[in-house]
């Protein structure tokens, strides 16, 4: 029987980040890293994704990799459609829930990131500051996923590209207007719309607009594709003409205690029947999920006849594994 004593060890070291010596490591932290062939890829590869597994065909490309998840606030659709994806991809999912690992007793992420960087696959990370998102993918050697920071929510809008492109054929020259709070979701849906020739209105008050630096560089990338990128004050306006009317929460995980200020400001931007009867006849209704029927959307609207939300949820599934394959599965471009 061959010794297994330390100097044979020695003699075949095994490589100190095994797992990423074979090709370069990439994350997903923003929708405006992607390259337009990148966003066309994620874009055929989730159509191609979802007629498999309706036909009965599922593919399982990711064998032996584990993604785990750090979530650091609730989540239902991202933290299930990513571990059901991850399934469903011949792969396995681990739940990390920040409280429970040894984060919150005081370990560093640096750590916590180099090492799990030694089991895992990928991670994705759902935290607050987009700095901390960028700390995971600085210290981790596996790719990172941004599964939602206060600034932005790319899965969210990459899953949204599928369901407009599905509903309305096409993106470019689409007319987006998202009506509420300039949130996370707003700043994705805005570097989405840039990057592909969709047009967005962002109708807000004031003191509740998208990212500023978000807008410069999206008014700027939008030279390239056509894409209209506006904030108005007026909802009307914004939702005048529009192919998809689209809101989201007003009061966002972390923002509990403006709820006062938030509400009173943002009442007049709800999305409702008045919203709805501005834009064109066929458009459809968007939210993110979770709603508030009554506060940022009419129940009416959003359980009526123009509502897609569900198709909306369902593509996030379609979506991560499409970028799950990308990201972990070797494609490096
Ligand atoms: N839309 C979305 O990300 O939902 P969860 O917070 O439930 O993940
Ligand atoms: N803007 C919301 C999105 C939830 C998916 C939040 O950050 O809470």
């Amino acid at each position: 029987m061959p010794s297994l004593g330390i100097s044979s060890i020695n003699r075949h070291p095994t490589p100190s980040v095994s797992r990423s010596v074979a090709r370069p490591k990439k994350d997903l932290l923003t929708v405006a890293s992607l390259s337009t062939r990148q966003l066309t890829r994620l874009l055929q590869k989730a159509h191609a994704l979802k007629k498999k597994l309706q036909s009965g065909r599922p593919s399982r490309p990711l064998i032996g990799k584990t993604l785990g998840l750090i979530f650091e606030k609730p989540s239902t659709r991202t933290r299930v459609s990513f571990e059901a994806g991850m399934n469903q991809l011949g792969g396995q999912a681990l739940f990390l829930a920040a409280e429970k690992i040894q984060l919150s007793r005081g370990e560093s992420l640096a750590d916590t990131a180099q090492v799990l960087s030694r089991y895992l696959d990928g991670l994705v990370i759902r935290t607050f500051d987009q700095t901390t998102l960028e700390a995971w993918a600085k210290h981790a050697t596996i790719p990172v996923i941004n599964g939602l920071t206060d600034l932005c929510h790319p899965c969210q809008a990459l899953a949204d590209l599928l369901t407009i492109s599905e509903k309305k054929g096409r993106l470019k020259g689409i007319k987006l207007a998202y009506i509420g709070d300039g949130n996370n979701i707003a700043n994705s849906l805005i570097e989405a719309a840039a990057k592909t020739g969709m047009h967005i209105t962002v109708g807000c008050p004031s003191g509740y607009e998208p990212d500023q630096k978000i807008v410069n560089w999206a008014q700027e990338a939008s030279s390239e594709t056509g894409s209209r990128i506006e904030v108005t004050q007026d909802p009307l306006v914004a939702a005048k003409e529009a192919d998809v009317l689209y809101t989201d929460v007003w009061i966002s995980m972390g923002q509990e205690r403006e709820q006062k200020r938030r509400l009173k400001a943002l009442t007049p931007y709800q999305l409702n029947e008045r919203l709805l009867q501005i834009a064109k006849s066929g458009a459809v209704v968007m939210h993110c999920l979770p709603a508030h029927r009554g506060e940022e959307i009419s129940e009416s609207v959003l359980d009526g006849a123009q509502s897609v939300i569900l198709d909306q949820a369902e593509n996030r599934l379609h979506m991560q594994k499409a970028i799950l394959i990308d990201w972990l599965g070797g494609s490096t471009s």
